[in-house]
């Protein structure tokens, strides 16, 4: 069932595309009435990865009450909302069941529109949320998505409207920290304690290897790395001594840096007509990598927007966020649509 649009009025977010349970509530200017994440982080530390079954399950236990926790937070009845979206894809898709699930019933139940969002959309349209770009960013962009479990340069040109310009190879970049992390002894995810144990570390003591690094387009490919990290270890006394291990992290993190914006030097150079490079995903997190991605930016005269590490990392503003765009457009999906485990940009469009 679709009722008539609503324009005014809030919508909801819902993401549970991987190992974070969240739900967020906007209004249609972009202005966040509520937002709340749930990190599985806990429940999945001990297997050292993401149980897709744990997630579901998680997802399920978690997400109803999150939803209503959002909606008091807001202030809000459910006959209040304009419209729902969910995160429908990529994803581990019993997260996604769950997460489109509870947002049919609740787009049913309130008799407003619901959106299937494709999850790397909304990391890509969250640098026109108002406030993190003056105005909100305009196309056409250029987008480095760097997470867990997405690796990729993508011109945004509209909202639909995407071109792949390259991707990694191989291992994702946060799977690469998370990897090197394992070796090193630190918790999962890696990418943060890596971090922090850099900081104490001399990145010149161990210079790895930085993969495709001058090579034209603007793939990427760190499974190498990886393993001349483990090689390095493997050399090494063990148990390693602390330093040295700061020091491997400090080389390692030093190398995906250096790596990156020789990358993202090429996909500017891939894309001229941007004067925007946004940087999303949980590795835009890092100290490091944003600093040789602003400076590879500033080389090129582009400005480098790297939203909020909340906003970076996954959440259910950006949800909300594209279904608003999406709204805007008259861009509404049936309540039958699935939700798809792979789903590509490139397969998305704009009607
Ligand atoms: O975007 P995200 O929250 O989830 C998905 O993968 O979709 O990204 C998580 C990834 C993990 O691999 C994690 O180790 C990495 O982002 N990460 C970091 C940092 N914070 C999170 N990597 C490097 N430095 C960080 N500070
Ligand atoms: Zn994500």
């Amino acid at each position: 069932m679709q009722t008539g649009p609503r324009p005014q009025r809030p919508v909801i977010g819902i993401e549970s595309s991987c190992d974070e349970t969240a739900c967020a509530i906007l209004a249609r200017d972009g202005v966040i009435l509520a937002e709340l994440v749930l990190s599985q982080q806990a429940d999945h530390a001990p297997f050292g990865g993401v149980v897709p079954e744990i997630a579901a399950r998680a997802h399920l236990a978690h997400l109803p009450g999150l939803v209503q926790q959002c909606m008091e937070r807001a202030g809000l009845d459910f006959g209040d909302l304009g419209g729902v979206a969910a995160s429908c894809g990529p994803g581990l898709i019993g997260g996604l069941i769950v997460g489109a699930g509870v947002a049919k019933g609740l787009a049913l139940g309130a008799g407003v529109p619901f959106v299937a969002v494709n999850h790397l959309e909304a990391h890509a349209l969250t640098a026109r949320l108002p406030g993190l770009v003056a105005g909100g960013a305009p196309f056409p962009y250029l987008l480095l998505l760097l997470s867990g479990g997405h690796c990729q340069c993508v011109a945004v040109e509209g909202v639909g409207c995407y071109r792949r310009l390259g991707g990694t190879i191989d291992d994702a970049v946060g799977e690469a920290f998370d990897k090197v992390g394992k070796l090193l002894g630190l918790p999962w995810p890696g990418g943060p304690a890596l971090e922090q144990l850099a900081a104490e570390g001399n990145p010149a003591r161990h210079p790895f290897p930085q993969p495709l690094r001058g090579r034209a387009g603007c793939d990427f490919s760190f499974s190498g790395l990886k393993t001349a990290v483990a090689q390095r270890i493997a050399s090494l006394p063990s148990p390693l001594p602390k330093q040295e291990a700061a020091d491997i992290a400090a080389g390692f993190q030093r190398a995906v840096a250096e790596v990156l914006a020789d990358r993202a030097g090429h996909a500017m150079a891939m894309m001229p007509e941007a004067q925007l490079l946004v940087v999303a995903g949980g590795v835009a997190a890092n100290g490091t990598v944003r600093a040789a991605l602003s400076g590879a930016a500033a080389a090129r005269g582009v400005a480098l927007a790297a939203p909020p590490v909340r906003l970076c990392t996954d959440n259910a503003v950006m949800v909300a966020w594209a279904g608003i765009e999406r709204l805007r457009l008259g861009l509404a999906d049936a309540l039958d649509v699935a939700p798809r485990p792979r789903w590509p940009l490139a397969e998305l469009s704009a009607g």
